[in-house]
């Protein structure tokens, strides 16, 4: 696996409506490898079913438990992925959601951007513990779960829509207290 190059720039910044076209490129660019963690997203055909898809994101967003901030990761001035953080207000938990295009894989990318996104949600929200959940095949999440310092809590069997079949997750957990060690530079 290629290591990152050092003059690598990964870049995070709040989603917004306008970038449904070029995430859309970037999703037929993905889709059947999307397909499987991201099934909604790989579904989508057009920019409005995109904006349509992006707009049920914020909607949730009325409801007075979750709270879902969504950003779109960057090389360089290259959109190349998305990376979301999914604040359950109740218990102060947030879990991750991030992809990578195929062609960028393996560049260092996603794990800039979860370190970028742990410290922005460790700053600018009350939660004390972050969650990453992976498949056992997913190996590249593993990696960055655990390159970041986050600690695996236990096997979690859970849908990813109300059709899809249950999968078992592996969870990873980074606490508040690691922000600023070894764990987050
Ligand atoms: C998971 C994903 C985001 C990783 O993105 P990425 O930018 O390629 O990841 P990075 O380059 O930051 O690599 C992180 C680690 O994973 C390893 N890795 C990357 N691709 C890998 C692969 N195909 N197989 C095994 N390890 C891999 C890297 O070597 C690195 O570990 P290391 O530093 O110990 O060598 C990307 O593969 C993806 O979008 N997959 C589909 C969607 C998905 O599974 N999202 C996560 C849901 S939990």
């Amino acid at each position: 696996m290629n290591k990152p190059e050092p003059q690598l720039r990964v870049g995070v910044r709040p989603l917004s409506l306008h970038d449904a076209s070029s995430l859309l490129a970037l999703v037929q660019e993905n889709r059947s490898y999307l397909l499987e963690s991201f099934p909604e997203i790989a579904g989508t055909n057009s920019v409005p079913e995109l904006e349509e898809y992006l707009l049920k994101r914020w909607l949730q967003n009325t409801d007075p438990t979750i709270f879902c901030h969504s950003f779109m990761i960057s090389e360089e001035a290259t959109i190349v992925g998305m990376i979301g953080v999914v604040i359950q207000r109740a218990t102060k938990w947030a879990n991750f959601e991030y992809w990578v295009t195929k062609s960028r894989n393996g560049r260092g990318i996603a794990q800039r951007a979860v370190r970028i996104v742990c410290e922005w949600s460790f700053t600018n929200s009350d939660i004390d513990c972050l969650i990453i959940r992976a498949t056992p095949a997913n190996r590249a999440s593993i990696s960055v779960a655990e390159n970041l310092g986050f600690s695996f809590i236990g096997n979690i069997t859970s849908q990813l829509t109300s059709e899809s079949p249950p999968i078992v997750f592996r969870c990873f957990q980074l606490g508040r207290e690691s922000l600023g060690t070894d764990a987050t530079k």
